[in-house]
């Protein structure tokens, strides 16, 4: 029986043989970190799902623990920034904030925002000599998230890669009391800067999701505090930013890889390319695995799960489940049925999943393109980023052909 540790060697380059492994030996099993997994499509499909199942308390776990993560006379910013984190929510709150959120997105018009993105950034890239691939997957989704948040030249590249990277990296397993303390250095910065231009929100002429948010929480009566308005803007610039960037790194490695698929890009039509999209987000699970917890004691399959019990539901283990997946190690282009759970499923599903799926789909051509003039540099490797609950490319250099 294969017992899950991502420390095995090579997990961050490929986890995928192992989670195989992990799935056909033992699909639901307590793992290295003692905690229970859950590795079957059916099984994770049906948990997503389930009513008995609900969300983890980040913000209620720091309120607990902010005293011993943090050194003495640092102000706490750790539960405060993530208590209107939309996955750590559950009930009326959880359908308060998110209908606020959810009617904010469908306000902003991504059409435009999506196309500069896309000019913007292959203009940018014209001349250079030799890139990195995370660089090019990074442009884009950065650029819309400025937009959307009306953030635009108001903070360095480094910054929000930084900011957003640390915040996302707070959720992954495990985290050490330094990495917790820069989050919280994070939230207070986020605290100042996005406190200031949600004061100005209401008047702003160029509309963005800021004021979208604020004139909504006024008008809707959906009566989010400023700080829990903040704690949202946070996690929205957040999750539009880190995943999209991961799915778009490992797209352009299976691209640079294979010319049968650079090719079938270049000549595909709009519907082939909506079909392709779905594949690339299944091939890539870029956050592999979400977590819920059981409200009460469940029966599931032969195995009982205690009121409170944590549960890993690995998305990307489900989206390679070969019960469902004909060839699921493959990318292949025009898969006709493709039910992958990549943005999850039920009451926490992604709220971007439609902003995302445009982005991919917008970006593909046009980037394809550019990745013809380039080709993988002399003696390069992908490196892959160390998170477990993100997967995606660190750092690959590309050079002029
Ligand atoms: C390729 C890109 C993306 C992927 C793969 C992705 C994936 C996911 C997944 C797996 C979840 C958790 C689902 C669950 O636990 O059931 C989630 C939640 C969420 N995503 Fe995304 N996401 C992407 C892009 C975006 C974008 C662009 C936005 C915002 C514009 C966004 C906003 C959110 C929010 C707010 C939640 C929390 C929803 C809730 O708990 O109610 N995501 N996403």
């Amino acid at each position: 029986m294969a017992v899950w540790n991502p420390y095995t060697a090579g997990y961050f380059n490929h986890p995928y043989h192992h989670l195989a492994d992990c799935r056909n030996t033992a699909p639901v099993q307590i793992g290295v970190h003692k905690e229970w997994l859950l590795f079957s499509y059916k099984d994770v499909k049906e948990i997503l799902r389930s009513p008995a199942f609900g969300a983890s308390r980040l913000s209620e776990y720091f309120t607990q623990k902010e005293p011993v993560i943090l050194e003495k006379g640092t102000c706490p910013f750790l539960a405060k920034g993530t208590q209107s984190w939309l996955m750590y929510l559950e009930g009326k709150d959880h359908t308060r904030i998110r209908s606020l959120a959810d009617a904010a997105i469908r306000q902003f018009n991504f059409t435009p925002a999506i196309e500069r993105a896309v000019a913007v950034c292959f203009e940018q890239n014209k001349t250079a000599q030799q890139l990195d691939v995370v660089d090019i997957a990074t442009q884009i989704p950065m650029y819309i998230v400025e937009q959307l948040m009306g953030t635009s030249g108001m903070c360095t590249y480094e910054q929000v890669k930084r900011f957003s990277h640390l915040l996302a990296v707070s959720q992954d397993l495990f985290v050490s009391k330094t990495t917790y303390r820069d989050v919280n250095s994070e939230f207070e910065w986020a605290f100042s800067f996005f406190g200031k231009l949600y004061k100005k929100a209401g008047t702003n002429a160029n509309p963005d999701l800021i004021h979208f948010l604020h004139n909504l929480n006024a008008a809707e009566g959906y009566q989010l505090t400023d700080d829990e308005m903040i704690s949202l803007i946070t996690v929205i610039f957040m999750a539009a930013l880190e995943t999209t960037k991961d799915s778009m790194s490992v797209i352009l490695h299976e691209i640079l890889k294979d010319p049968a698929l650079a090719a079938y890009i270049e000549t595909a039509t709009e519907t082939e390319i909506n079909i392709l999209t779905e594949e690339f987000l299944r091939f890539a699970s870029p956050l592999q695995y979400t977590v819920r917890v059981a409200h009460e004691d469940v029966e599931f399959r032969e195995h009982r799960f205690a009121k409170g019990t944590r549960l890993f539901l690995c998305l990307a283990s489900a989206n390679r489940d070969p019960a469902v997946f004909e060839n699921p190690d493959s990318i292949v282009p025009d898969r006709k049925y493709n039910p992958h759970l990549s943005f999850g499923s039920g009451m926490h599903s992604c709220l971007g999943a439609r902003v995302a799926r445009n982005e991919i789909r917008s970006w593909l051509k046009p980037v394809n393109k550019q990745l013809l003039q380039y080709k993988l540099a002399a003696g390069t490797t992908a490196v892959w980023q160390k998170t477990i609950f993100m997967r995606g490319l660190k750092s690959l250099i590309i050079e002029r052909n």
